[in-house]
């Protein structure tokens, strides 16, 4: 039987010869109505690396998200991960790869009427019930810890800033050891000093637990500061993709734009 670490090293390799990626969205198309939102998405992320989805609020960037969870369907395209396509997925079947997948919405990170425990511990009872509540209440500590959270156990979300929020969130989202992680907007509304804490902790997160991650932002300093990659989306397709240096090279008017005035 291989061992954890044998298999994290297989699937490294499996990614290094260039099979699929974790994360591949290709040609997606997503509208409201009338309103088309999602106009030819293609992306696609690899174990250990960070993309940044950028654009201005109302672009489709917590579509596309929704999307790639499976919890809307799109019109066309595929969304595949571990090279499995999911737009055909039953429940069932979602709800198994879904629990690979941490995310952490843009609104309503936390559960308001549950303490900080009780929050991170909410995925183990659904989906761990197989573990005894000690070792449940003890990786719910460590995940706690892991983010810097352990001493506010009781409190309920109303009780601590908006920074640790974001913090209880990205602990519950690790709870069932995802291998993808998907944030919506993780330093909205912060400080900048605390948005900073919250790249910082992202990176150190990701160093970690080598997942495959998307960021959604219309925050260019946090992009830059977390993401290997960073894609650029107007009008429901992705106008530019690279490093954030190409992204500062291009004399693409929308990407010039972008980058001067946010
Ligand atoms: N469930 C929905 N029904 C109708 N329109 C929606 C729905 N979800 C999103 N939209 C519309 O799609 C567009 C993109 O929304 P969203 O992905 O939230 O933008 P962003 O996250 O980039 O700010 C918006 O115009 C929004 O009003
Ligand atoms: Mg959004």
């Amino acid at each position: 039987m291989d061992t954890i670490d044998q298999i994290a090293m297989k699937l490294d390799e499996a990614e290094k010869s260039g099979s699929a990626p974790t994360i591949a969205v290709e040609d997606l198309h997503k509208s409201f109505g009338a309103q088309k939102v999602l106009n030819g998405i293609s992306l696609c992320v690899r174990r250990g690396e960070t993309l940044a989805v950028l654009g201005r609020s109302g672009t489709g960037k917590s579509v596309l998200l929704r999307l790639i969870i499976g919890l809307e369907k799109a019109d066309s395209g595929s969304v595949r991960i571990h090279g499995q396509d999911i737009t055909g997925l039953s429940l069932d079947q979602l709800g198994e790869i879904r629990m690979k997948m941490g995310f952490l919405f843009q609104h309503a990170a936390l559960y308001d009427s549950l303490t900080v425990e009780q929050n991170v511990m909410f995925p183990l009872q659904h989906h761990k019930k197989e573990m005894s509540t000690s070792d449940q209440s003890n990786l719910v500590r460590q995940l706690l810890a892991e983010v810097g959270m352990e001493s506010h156990l009781e409190k309920l979300p109303s009780d601590i800033s908006g920074g640790m929020q974001k913090r209880v969130g990205l602990a519950r989202a690790l709870a069932l050891e995802p291998d993808i992680l998907l944030l919506d907007e993780p330093t909205a509304g912060l400080d900048p000093i605390s948005a900073g804490e919250i790249d910082d902790l992202i990176l150190k997160l990701q160093e970690e637990h080598h997942m495959a991650s998307i960021v959604v932002t219309h925050d260019l300093h946090s992009a830059k500061a977390i993401a290997d990659r960073l894609a650029l989306l107007n009008e429901g397709t992705v106008v530019i993709e690279g490093s954030f240096e190409e992204l500062q090279k291009s004399d693409i008017e929308f990407v010039r734009q972008f980058l001067g005035h946010s």
